[in-house]
């Protein structure tokens, strides 16, 4: 049976996207398909118990010094020098145990935005991979009180009727399209977009919609094609990365936010 629910659900994209989160004090639901957003549940599935998620590099190594966490992430998409790893899901999937169960995490554009986004009651990691499992969760939270839900493509040139090629923007709607299977109620822009993308989805494999992507075409020049496959796998884990706005302050005054 569907349930007919009257939360506020709302896409907004880039820094402007985490802005209106913090501001609205709801659910943030930070976007970074390829491929923030689908390591660090994979990473959580794999055994990491926390991430704390920092902006800066610096402010990653500091996290590691002053909270003994292992190093994950990049810059132009490689691993960084005197981390542990990069910003593979496919490579941190193969991996058979951690050094640590705390990690910090840093990365382009995706830590970036969620770090924007402190303010907001909860911050959830969503991306394909766990687009419906992130809806569960959502549900279980607003439950007894109704927040405003901010879905964040955290890189989007937006809605993909006026450009596709945003991988963001596809991973949002795709969990707004998990809202939409269990009676949410969403705008009619939103709707019209989820329409389009199932429409491309009647001929193209969600893989092959990433792999036209333009970062999908940078991380095959790259050669990291296999993570493009990895982070197209719908509902492959029901793991949802998730701060209660839990922020650490660092001893340069920059703030992490731990994630369970
Ligand atoms: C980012 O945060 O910009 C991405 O996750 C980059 C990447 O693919 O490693």
């Amino acid at each position: 049976m569907l349930l007919v629910l009257y939360l506020e659900v709302l896409v907004r994209g880039n820094i402007e996207g985490s802005k209106l989160a913090s501001n609205k004090e709801g659910i943030a639901i930070l976007v970074d398909v390829l491929r923030a957003s689908t390591t660090i549940p994979i990473a959580m599935q794999k055994g990491i118990r926390k991430f704390y998620v920092a902006k800066e590099v610096e402010d990653a190594r500091l996290t590691k010094k002053e909270l003994e966490t292992i190093l994950m992430g990049e810059r132009g998409c490689l691993k960084l020098p005197g981390f542990d790893y990069g910003n593979s899901p496919t490579e941190i999937f193969n991996e058979t145990s951690f050094d640590k169960e705390v990690a910090a995490f840093t990365s382009s554009t995706g830590a970036k935005r969620i770090v924007d986004a402190i303010g907001s009651k909860y911050l959830i990691i969503g991306s394909i991979v766990n687009a419906a499992a992130v809806v569960k969760k959502c549900i279980e939270l607003t439950t007894n009180s109704p927040l405003t839900i901010v879905i964040v493509p955290t890189f989007t040139h937006g809605p993909i009727t006026d450009n596709t090629v945003t991988e963001d923007q596809i991973g949002a709607l795709l969990i707004t399209q998990e809202f939409k299977k269990v009676g949410m109620k969403l705008d009619s822009k939103t709707l019209k977009e989820i329409k389009l993308l199932e429409e491309h989805m009647k001929n193209l494999s969600i893989e092959e919609i990433l792999l036209a992507t333009d970062h999908g075409q940078k991380l095959i020049d790259l050669g990291f094609t296999k993570d493009i496959e990895f982070c197209s796998r719908l509902n492959f884990t029901s793991k949802v990365p998730i701060s209660e706005n839990n922020v650490y302050e660092l001893s340069n005054r920059n703030k992490v936010v731990a994630f369970l």
